[in-house]
């Protein structure tokens, strides 16, 4: 192909597209298909100032053709010699986008959102479209993940189930053209469009058809032939876009997600391909979430070839650039079947709201992706997943994040490009960045030198102190004394220290070998300590450096320097809290006051440090995370029945005070000389309340000791907390059979269920919100009473609560497994948590699983 030509129909809309970009200077183009890696290109200028473009696919020559007009933008003169080839390391890479919200809409589940203009009205506006596919090309990322529950009902219409339809007419015809806009506009910039979807969701009006739940943990047979049906629609429709499949988190067992993955979801997408006439399988993304991707992958090889995979960098946090363990040898294997296999940034907990810019960080990101998980792709989330598009910067207008996070995507999307990029060459290319953006190069050098000291901080925090990478965890919101000296009352996730982070020693094992004079291993919390406090210092000297060089983008630089400031702030509120924290659990083992005197004097530090962090983001931040709901846990609770509830610094201050005045006075009672005793005579009963009971094999009965708890075994309480002793529990079989239990209750309750703390298979294990986000609606994941019951032969029992609304319910337990049910009280009741110290104390079980 020739410059003589470049007008030609037969050019592809990628290239016509490209080679607009170029203006005028197209002429001299001559462009040339050649061998190559996918999306690479090469450039070279001929004795007599023709400019020759080769490339393996009409990607690769978009690419040359962006270059290139970069290079005339910059008013770069080609030199005589002009001859470059550039290759990216990773061959698919994309950002993702969420059809999601900070809230749940009234009578919906979690990830339940039709597409709609009322929801989503960016969506709907054709302008936004192309100003943001423009930066993705500019980035060249040639993916694009748009990220749904159920998005079938409001994309295809099947003849079999009319109810089904989530949207009215005229907003279903609005989603079709968009739909079929946006994968037009995509294609033009070399961007292939995902769609993802999470298994078994439903739409609300099949749902109500059918009498079952919008979630399903098992198949039905009607589920799954609508299910085969909306996907068979979607590929005929949709024809070149992909699909990205999440098989849990509601679809709970691996032989049944086996068989949905292969007779269901992939079955459909072939029934489409038939009914489209297509050839070729339509790529199709496995995630390895919320399921086991090893046992997944060769089942659904078997049947289909076209398939990638997908698992979590760091979780739903960046922590390390060291990953290992067992996430490392997931990835490891999904590499190894030797098709394309994405890294996906995921939900960024332990960043979010402040802004990253460390870009040195994420290049080391980068290249452990390759090195130490073999991924050639990276799937890339937003700071600010929940509420795209909008930043969480109390602003009017809000922020846009493609705006306000442009060193975010460009970082990554660079890096995955081309993470060994010479580390002079990629300053000199920040550098030029930023003084574009702040208008001098000396400003430039100190922002960059901030963003990427406070960018040291959070990783280092979550990794050693956090509870869990997951988005359960909003790690700027801080953490209780409680769940820095007992995070086990928390339910931790052990993938957060024993993969996500470099080998070291969580703050108890730390005191422990403090005490007994063991060396220390790895990472420790002094280190961390310093490391955070350092950073936090070094940034925010940096960022007030940069003050007076700043000539342009002032606002944005006064936001800049403001994120370094919470960062600090943030960082000295962990330190000085881990710090108290040694001492309680010193405490533990020396029951010296004054080591609890000297906590309280480091509990005192950290509250005036939270108070600088709320000062600082009082009138900054509308909200410190976008995942606002029940499922966030930590520190404390986010809202129930779907409204958002503690996401801000300003809501989280009087429990940390709160926390601060109950310390102070357990301080000053044991130096009074009160003892610090179990006496448990002022403890009164909860409320005792009761449900009609409608299954069948279940009855009430008196929680008290002698009591028989199953209608299969013997067992009898022993003895039991005080606050249960005589409520009504409810007698059930010990083994499978008796999972979903109706009920109908007078008021809201809160059922109490003894969870017994063993890793055996035959009892019920408390769901793993990282894997199972939709439990969070109705179960605590933390337990209320520890050690609640004794009962002979039986481990140690852990009380959890399960909410019950007023009227009929069910109680799905979703998993299989042995449980007992002490005691149903009122949702209005306060349930003091506390270790009632019965039966032998364990740890909780860890929690294996894939996050
Ligand atoms: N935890 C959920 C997932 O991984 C939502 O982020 O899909």
């Amino acid at each position: 192909m020739t410059a003589n030509n470049l007008q030609s129909q037969s050019l592809s809309p990628r290239i016509r597209f490209g080679l607009g970009r170029l203006g005028p200077q197209s002429k001299r183009v001559h462009i040339q298909h050649s061998s190559g890696t996918v999306n690479s290109y090469s450039i070279r200028l001929d004795t007599e100032g023709r400019i020759h473009v080769a490339a393996p696919d009409d990607t690769g020559i978009l690419y040359a053709c962006i270059d290139l007009a970069q290079r005339f933008e910059r008013g770069e003169i080609l030199p005589a010699d002009f001859n470059i080839s550039r290759s990216p390391t990773f061959t698919l890479r994309g950002p993702a986008i969420g059809m999601q919200k900070t809230f749940i809409l009234p009578g919906r589940k979690v990830y339940e959102y039709p597409y709609r203009p009322d929801l989503f009205p960016w969506f709907y506006d054709r302008s936004y479209w192309s100003t943001y596919l423009d930066s993705l090309l500019k980035n060249r990322f040639n993916a694009l993940f748009l990220w749904a529950g159920h998005p079938f009902a409001s994309l295809v219409k099947l003849p079999d189930y009319p109810y089904a339809q989530e949207v009215d007419d005229e907003t279903f015809a609005k989603n079709v053209e968009m739909f079929h806009h946006i994968t037009a506009e995509c294609d033009r910039r070399g961007i292939w469009f995902v769609q993802n979807f999470y298994n078994i969701l439903l739409p609300e009006g099949f749902a109500k058809h059918h009498g079952c739940d919008t979630q399903l943990a098992a198949p039905t047979p009607e589920a799954a032939d609508y299910t085969r049906k909306s996907l068979a629609a979607f590929v005929k429709q949709y024809p070149n876009v992909g699909l990205m499949v999440c098989l849990g988190e509601a679809l709970q067992t691996l032989d049944l997600q086996k068989n949905w993955c292969t007779d269901v979801i992939l079955a459909g997408i072939k029934d489409g391909m038939a009914q489209a006439g297509l050839t070729d399988e339509p790529p199709v993304v496995i995630r390895t979430h919320a399921t086991n991707a090893r046992v997944i992958m060769p089942a659904a090889l078997g049947v289909y070839k076209n398939l990638y995979t997908e698992a979590k960098y760091n979780g739903e946090s960046l922590t390390t650039h060291e990953p290992r363990g067992v996430r490392q040898a997931l990835h490891r294997d999904m590499s190894a079947l030797g098709s394309t296999h994405l890294i996906n940034v995921h939900i960024l907990a332990n960043l979010e709201p402040f802004r990253y810019g460390a870009v040195r960080f994420i290049k080391k990101c980068m290249q452990a992706a390759r090195e130490r998980f073999g991924a050639s792709g990276l799937h890339l989330y937003p700071l600010a997943f929940w509420s795209w598009p909008d930043a969480p910067d109390s602003t009017s207008p809000p922020l846009k994040q493609t705006e306000r996070d442009w060193i975010w995507f460009e970082a990554w999307a660079r890096y995955a490009w081309d993470p060994y990029i010479d580390d002079a060459e990629d300053h000199a290319y920040w550098i030029d960045r930023l003084t574009t953006v702040f208008g001098t190069k000396e400003a430039a050098e100190h922002i960059l030198d901030a963003l990427n000291d406070a960018g040291e901080c959070a990783p280092r925090i979550l990794r050693r102190y956090g509870i869990t990478e997951g988005n359960r965890q909003t790690m700027s919101l801080g953490m209780t004394l409680d769940q820095l000296v007992n995070p086990a009352r928390a339910k931790p996730f052990p993938e957060l220290w024993e993969s996500q982070s470099p080998p070291g020693e969580r703050l108890q094992e730390y005191v422990e070998r403090e005490l007994s004079g063991r060396p220390h291993e790895g990472e420790t919390p002094p280190q961390i300590n310093e490391e955070v406090l350092r950073f936090a210092a070094i940034a925010v000297d940096a960022i007030d450096r940069a003050e007076k060089h700043v000539t342009k983008h002032r606002a944005e630089y006064e936001r800049i320097r403001n994120d370094c400031r919470c960062i600090e702030a943030m960082s000295q509120n962990y330190v000085a809290k881990v710090r108290a924290a040694e001492y309680v659990l010193r405490y533990s083992h020396t029951r010296q006051v004054a080591d609890l005197e000297a906590a309280l004097i480091h509990l005192r530090a950290s509250l005036q440090h939270f108070r600088t962090l709320e000062a600082l983001t009082r009138t900054t931040y509308d909200f410190a995370n976008t995942m606002q709901t029940s499922q966030r846990r930590v520190p404390v609770p986010g809202g129930f029945d779907g409204q958002p509830a503690n996401y801000h610094w300003s809501q989280l201050l009087p429990i940390y005070e709160t926390e601060l005045r109950e310390f102070e006075k357990r301080v000053e009672l044991l130096q009074q000389g009160h003892l610090e005793t179990d006496d448990e005579s002022a403890i009164e009963r909860l409320p005792k309340k009761s449900v009609r009971l409608l299954s069948p094999g279940v009855e009430l009965f008196e929680a008290n000791v002698g009591a028989r708890i199953w209608h299969d075994r013997p067992e009898k309480i022993e003895s039991i907390a005080p606050e249960l002793a005589g409520l009504n529990g409810i007698r059930v079989n010990s083994t499978t059979g008796s999972e979903i239990i109706e009920v109908e209750a007078p008021e809201p309750m809160n059922i109490l269920v003894g969870y017994v703390q063993s890793a055996d298979s035959q009892w019920l294990r408390v769901p793993d919100l990282e894997t199972d986000a939709p439990a969070a609606e109705f179960v605590d994941v933390e337990p209320v009473i520890e050690n609640a019951v004794a009962i002979r032969g039986l481990p140690p029992v852990h009380v959890h609560v399960w909410r019950a609304p007023a009227g009929r319910s069910t109680l799905d337990l979703r998993t299989r497994g042995g449980f007992m049910i002490l005691g149903i009280t009122s949702q209005s009741a306060e349930i003091k948590r506390r270790d009632a110290k019965r039966g032998q104390s364990v740890p909780s079980p860890g929690t294996p699983g894939e996050g």
